[in-house]
């Protein structure tokens, strides 16, 4: 039941408890620093930052984005909630970054999942999965909007649906969202459950637990009522398909050249030898519990897919209407986008041992130790006096070639070995989608207002959400 949690913490939070060794360079330090880091802004000594937390919320990632840019360590500062529960420190320093991420571990799951993403799956992705997806329902529902009167449609909404169908497509092979006719009233509920899941999920993760989180929690009542109710939602939706696909392999057998990724974990946790494959086998011993496991990489795999691509299309969308001039380099206008607009915006780990970050913040076991990419997009120290207008340019050296800059300093996709395993999958996605409906179209902005004085409201959940959707009207380009 708890599989938002799982999979949340599998794809987002994992690596919090078990994978992260927070790396030290040399000893311990013999006294820990008192503190170094700034706090956000000076806490209550009984309720912490929890009031700051309250009065934020709805502009938290700028909020976090000022608090870090006035940092007196230049980089990094320090929350808590009520009586010091819920320690975090937030960094925007590329050094802390990498001191954070770049840590070693081995993962077996990785190991699995990194089949999906070779070479051969994301041609096969392009050449099969996207194209079907693109040419038989995106373009034609764009068509559709195009002809009608107006020619108005959220584009946010037509691009999650996308992203989920294709996420469903190339990781379980289950071509429509629930494996018949995609009923309407189904998909509305699986997003809303995704939805509401997600987001009080993250603010849980962020915000000091209050006496009524706890209290609500107890009574099974409000927030906590509603997050068991999405969690079971996703967590039938996600079942179904893992049954469907072993019973499906129970008939046709596994074909192990070109398979989708579910397909691969369930051959693994039953293979005897080989690709470590009975080592995950052994982890769950119940078929109960296998089952379980199975519908957990359901869900992760639908979080990582569904909302990230989307996420980057649409606000690289409304940035390409508020800044109609020299937009040729379609690589550098996304890479772009997402620096403003980090599809992740705000990541995490929670330390394992008691830390210095190069910046000099210190961390205690137990604490959070997280980054913004959000604000580190944002950074005049990072990108220059321009750092707050959209400029692919600068992604671009002096024969128009694309420059790539470190992980560390762009952790949109993340950095080290738990980097992102789509990121050259998204990127064809991205740019596929980005091209085709450009081709096609001239996109008009009917709200948000595309004006860069006047950005967008954003969604406080794990994935940046342009909040009430990008309208925008659509215009036929003459064939
Ligand atoms: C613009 C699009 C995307 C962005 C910005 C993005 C970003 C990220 C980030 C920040 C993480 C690290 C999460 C963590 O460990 O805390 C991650 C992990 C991951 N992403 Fe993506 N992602 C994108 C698209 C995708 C897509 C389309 C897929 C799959 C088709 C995908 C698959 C994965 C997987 C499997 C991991 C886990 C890797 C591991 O833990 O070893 N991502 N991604």
């Amino acid at each position: 039941m708890e599989a938002i949690h799982l999979a949340y913490v599998l794809v987002f939070l994992l690596p919090v408890v078990f994978l992260l060794r927070l790396r030290r360079r040399g000893p311990p330090p013999a006294k820990w620093p008192a503190t170094t880091t700034a706090h956000c802004p000076h806490p209550n000594p009984v309720l912490g930052n929890t009031l700051d937390f309250i009065r934020n919320r709805h502009r938290f990632f700028d909020w976090y984005t000022d608090l870090l840019r006035a940092a007196p360590s230049g980089a990094a500062i320090e929350a808590w909630g009520p009586l010091g529960a819920g320690h975090a420190v937030t960094t925007a320093s590329p050094a802390d970054v990498d001191h954070l991420l770049r840590a070693g571990f081995d993962g077996l799951q990785r190991k699995l999942a990194s089949h999906a993403f070779s070479s051969r799956s994301l041609r096969r992705f392009t050449d099969g999965v996207l194209d079907v997806h693109l040419r038989r329902r995106f373009l034609p529902l764009l068509d559709d909007a195009a002809s009608r009167d107006g020619g108005a449609i959220d584009l946010q909404d037509a691009l999650r649906r996308f992203g989920f169908r294709t996420i469903c497509h190339v990781a379980f092979g289950v071509e429509s969202v629930d494996g018949g006719d995609d009923d309407p009233a189904t998909q509305e509920a699986l997003f809303a459950a995704f939805d509401m899941a997600v987001a009080i999920s993250f603010r849980r993760a962020l915000t000091p637990a209050t006496f009524v989180r706890r209290l609500t929690k107890l009574l099974d009542i409000g927030k906590s009522r509603r997050l068991q109710e999405a969690v079971h939602v996703i967590d039938a939706y996600a079942m179904s398909v893992v049954e469907s696909k072993a019973a499906a392999c129970h008939r046709n057998g596994v074909d192990d050249g070109s398979v989708d990724l579910l397909s691969r974990f369930m051959a693994a946790m039953d293979d005897d030898g080989g690709s470590g494959g009975s080592e995950l086998g052994a982890m769950f011993p119940t078929p109960a519990a296998k089952l379980r496991f199975l519908r957990d990489v359901v869900v992760a795999f639908v979080l990582v897919g569904k909302d990230t691509t989307s996420s980057a299309l649409t606000w690289f969308f409304w940035l390409l209407v508020a800044n109609p001039r020299g937009m040729h380099y379609l690589h550098a206008a996304i890479t772009e986008a997402m620096r403003l607009y980090p599809p992740v915006p705000f990541n995490g780990r929670v330390a394992v041992r008691d830390d210095v970050l190069p910046s000099g913040a210190a961390l205690r076991a137990g604490w959070y130790a997280n980054y913004s990419a959000y604000a580190m997009g944002r950074m005049e120290k990072l990108w220059g006096e321009d750092c707050l207008e959209f400029v692919p340019e600068r992604w671009l050296g002096e024969r128009g070639e694309f420059v790539p800059v470190d992980a560390a300093r762009y952790p949109v996709f993340h950095a080290g070995p738990r980097v992102c395993l789509g990121k050259e999958m998204a990127y064809v996605q991205m740019k596929t989608v980005a091209a085709a409906v450009l081709r096609r179209f001239r996109v008009d902005v009917v709200a948000p207002v595309a004006s860069m004085e006047a950005p967008p409201a954003y969604e406080m959940t794990a994935t940046m959400k342009m909040k009430g959707g990008l309208l925008v009207r659509l215009r036929r380009r003459e064939e």
